[in-house]
């Protein structure tokens, strides 16, 4: 038994959980984690032992640790990866060291991107339809491909009822209360939704055919486990509607404003546009980029009708920060967007044109054309941009009737 003070914490009669809250964590691969995360694993007693997912490498140790305080690593017998992104399969390597286990299951695409990553060789591929006896109870495999990797699978174990859904159902947030019905609920809306607009909303597509499925698979779950946040023992149908509510994007009278400045010039010209979006009964929220990094904004896109962006144009390009936040919210597929751009330029005036294609390739209408003053705009230009603030949040309550 190793010496540690970590413990599994039980999840049901056959279930421990056996993985790590990362709560210093801040940057997820460019998504800021202000509540940290965690990484869930699973320990299943049955008459074949079985682990289900792994941790970040950095917590192997503990992840080891908490198995061991209920079984020696060594009856350790089955090990299912359900995603081989390394945040659940950087510590697996030195999990199959440690427990030699007799098989490790994961999807085909699972199995070749262990192999590519950790040179893991004999990992069983299972699909959709493919089940495993652990004794008492059986494990059956979902794919659930490109959610939110082309690996990417679910498991069922039917004895105690539990979804292992990887990242679907999950959000980052670690908190010492391992079920979601100790949580407040309003941290956990607010946390699934900026997790489905950053991780999930480019499939959202997929994501929203897998919650139209799940009743016909014909498995009686009564405990969503996925790999990060709290599980779900009661009210599941409050997960599942989060998720099917915002991968929906239905268009709504919400307006984000987001902008960068040299100057203020810009700053100026934001303020104008909110005050005619929230004079025609918009709610509003406005993000300077210099504070607010691309996933807060990424957040905000998903949950509004209307995306407005604007920056000045620097060296002919659009302001480098603004750049970068398109391209980010761009790559996720924002839908049933109203866009608008607009900037302000002292030498030429390409930026508020490159943020309008940009809005072009998102698929965004854009009912009011480029609107840019050059340096500062006058008191005639800011009543323009409330005018045009006043005219956007009219077309969007229309899309919303
Ligand atoms: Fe939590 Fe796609 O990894």
């Amino acid at each position: 038994m190793t010496e540690s003070s970590f413990s599994a914490v039980p999840v049901s009669p056959n279930v421990w959980w056996v993985g790590a809250r990362d709560w210093n964590v801040r940057n997820f691969h460019g998504y800021e984690t202000n509540r940290g995360s965690s990484y869930n694993a699973f320990l299943v007693i049955d008459e074949k032992v079985t682990v289900i997912d792994a941790v970040k490498a950095p917590f192997m140790p503990e992840m080891l640790a908490r198995i061991s305080s209920v079984i020696d690593l060594a009856e350790v017998d089955y090990i299912i990866s359900n995603h081989a992104e390394p945040d659940h399969s950087g510590g697996l390597p030195e999990l199959i060291a440690a427990a030699s286990p007799e098989k490790v299951f994961a999807s085909a695409a699972g199995a070749k991107t262990l192999a590519a990553y950790y040179g893991l060789a004999g990992i069983t591929p299972v699909k959709t339809g493919d089940s495993v006896s652990l004794g008492k109870g059986t494990v059956s495999f979902v794919d659930t491909k490109m959610l939110h990797w082309p690996d990417s699978m679910v498991s069922f174990y039917d004895r105690d009822n539990i979804l292992f859904s990887q990242d679907a159902f999950g959000m980052h947030l670690a908190a010492s209360p391992m079920w979601a019905d100790e949580c407040d609920p309003a941290i956990l809306d607010c946390e699934a939704r900026k997790y489905i607009a950053n991780i999930l909303n480019l499939q959202a597509d997929r994501l929203i055919s897998l919650l139209d499925a799940i009743p016909g698979l014909g498995l009686d779950i009564r405990i969503i486990a996925p790999d990060h946040g709290p599980l779900w023992r009661r009210d599941l149908d409050r997960i599942i509607g989060i998720y099917r509510s915002a991968a929906g994007q239905k268009p709504c009278k919400r307006a984000l404003v987001a902008y960068s400045t040299m100057w203020h010039a810009t700053e100026k010209l934001a303020a104008a546009l909110a005050e005619g979006l929230i004079g025609s009964g918009i709610e509003v929220k406005i993000c300077d980029l210099e504070v607010n990094d691309r996933s807060a904004v990424m957040t905000e896109v998903a949950r509004s009708g209307l995306i407005a962006f604007g920056a000045p144009t620097m060296n002919n390009q659009m302001f480098p920060r603004m750049a970068d936040v398109l391209c980010y919210v761009k790559g996720l597929r924002p839908k049933n967007k109203i866009g608008f751009a607009f900037g302000s330029y002292g030498w030429s005036g390409e930026g508020g044109k490159q943020i309008a294609a940009e809005l072009e390739a998102m698929g965004a209408e854009q009912p009011e054309p480029v609107f840019q003053v050059k340096y500062m705009p006058s008191r005639d230009d800011l009543l323009k941009m409330k005018d045009i603030g006043r005219k956007l949040g009219a077309a969007l309550a229309a899309r919303c009737e």
